[in-house]
């Protein structure tokens, strides 16, 4: 059985916690916040130990995998520092996204995991759903056969305005950029043009266009500016023999082969099938566990803290892109 450790326990490292109690092959041991009454509150929600820091944590419950799920600036600057000291201590890591606002920092999480031989996985959880997997196979298949292009939209209300300018750029697509990678490989240049909605102090909408290291090419449309409820993802892959479009990540995956009228459609059942947002959470944890317990590989873990680098690479690129009005090439 392994023995899980969650740091940082707001909402996410709740719903972190509760999905590993439900893993056959993991057991959650013990959680921790700096903020006690987080910790405190966790550890009797869960029936577990809760500590006021990961060091004490890591050195009394010994965890075989932490999720490392704390926030801070840009929703990501707090996670460098326990994510070291989990692999220092020996753990495996699934960090959330974005693995970290800076780069180099980054740089330094896939570094240490690599050294130390563990595995480091990231929270990218939109491509684990049933309907993500059916895409993926059609494009293992050859159904598309070469790829052209690839069409990526995201979009979510948070009509707050967080601290940063590039909130929603650096927090948000992570998602959409790995997507677009998980797919159709590597990002070699990036052109973006982005807007502040009426009233608002950040870029909340913006309009990316791709290259792709395979010759294809690719756009993204993503924004902070349209309400909850309405669609909010949705993927299109185009090759010369075919195209798949996945909606809202688990909803509907359609293929369209090139030289067939009748096109092939996976919809998320209605029994058995995923209920909300959450259940991407659990396949992606889940998988995570299985993957650990089964000693795979460090370089063959699903979504790794390498994907989550060369996401953050893309959008600071971008980031460049938006503020130069000029094509970047991908760091
Ligand atoms: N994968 C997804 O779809 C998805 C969705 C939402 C949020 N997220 C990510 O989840 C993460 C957490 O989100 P949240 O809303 O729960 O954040 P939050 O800010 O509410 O909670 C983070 C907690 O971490 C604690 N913390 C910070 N540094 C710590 C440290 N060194 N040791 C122990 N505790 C520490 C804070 O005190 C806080 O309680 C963010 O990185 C966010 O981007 C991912």
């Amino acid at each position: 059985m392994l023995r899980v450790g969650v740091i940082g326990m707001g909402p996410i490292g709740n719903l972190h916690a509760s999905i590993y109690q439900e893993a056959a092959q993991a057991e959650l041991a013990g959680v921790c916040d700096i903020n006690t009454e987080r910790a405190e509150a966790a550890g009797r929600r869960f029936g577990v130990p809760w500590f006021p820091d990961a060091p004490t944590m890591l050195e009394r419950v010994r965890p075989d995998i932490c999720s490392i799920t704390t926030g801070g600036y840009e929703y990501s600057s707090d996670h460098y520092e326990p994510a070291i000291q989990a692999l220092e201590a020996g753990a495996h890591i699934l960090c959330e996204k974005p693995i970290c606002n800076d780069i180099a920092k980054a740089e330094e999480m896939v570094r240490v995991a690599k050294e130390r031989e563990r595995s480091f996985g990231l929270d990218f959880n939109h491509r684990f759903t049933p309907a993500a997997y059916t895409a993926k196979k059609w494009l293992d298949e050859g159904r598309l056969g070469t790829i052209l292009f690839v069409n990526m939209a995201l979009w979510i209300g948070k009509p707050q305005d967080p601290e940063s300018p590039y909130f929603h750029i650096k927090a948000l697509n992570p998602h959409s950029i790995d997507i677009i990678r998980h797919f159709c490989g590597d990002i070699t240049s990036v052109h973006c043009l982005a807007m502040k909605a009426p009233g608002r102090s950040i870029w909340s909408t913006a309009s990316f266009n791709f290259r792709l290291a395979s010759g294809a090419v690719g756009h993204l449309t993503s924004s902070y500016d349209i309400g909850r409820g309405h669609p909010m993802e949705r993927c299109e892959v185009a090759g010369v023999d075919g195209r798949f479009v996945i909606e809202d990540m688990w909803r509907q995956a359609t293929l369209y082969p090139a030289s067939d009228l009748v096109k092939q459609v996976y919809t998320n059942p209605v029994f058995g099938g995923y209920r909300g947002f959450d259940d991407t959470f659990r396949a992606r944890i889940l998988k995570f566990v299985d993957q650990v317990a089964a000693g795979t590989a460090p370089g063959e873990i699903d979504g790794s803290g390498a994907d989550g680098l060369a996401a953050q690479k893309v959008l600071a690129a971008a980031i460049e892109s938006i503020e130069t009005g000029l094509p970047v090439e991908v760091g």
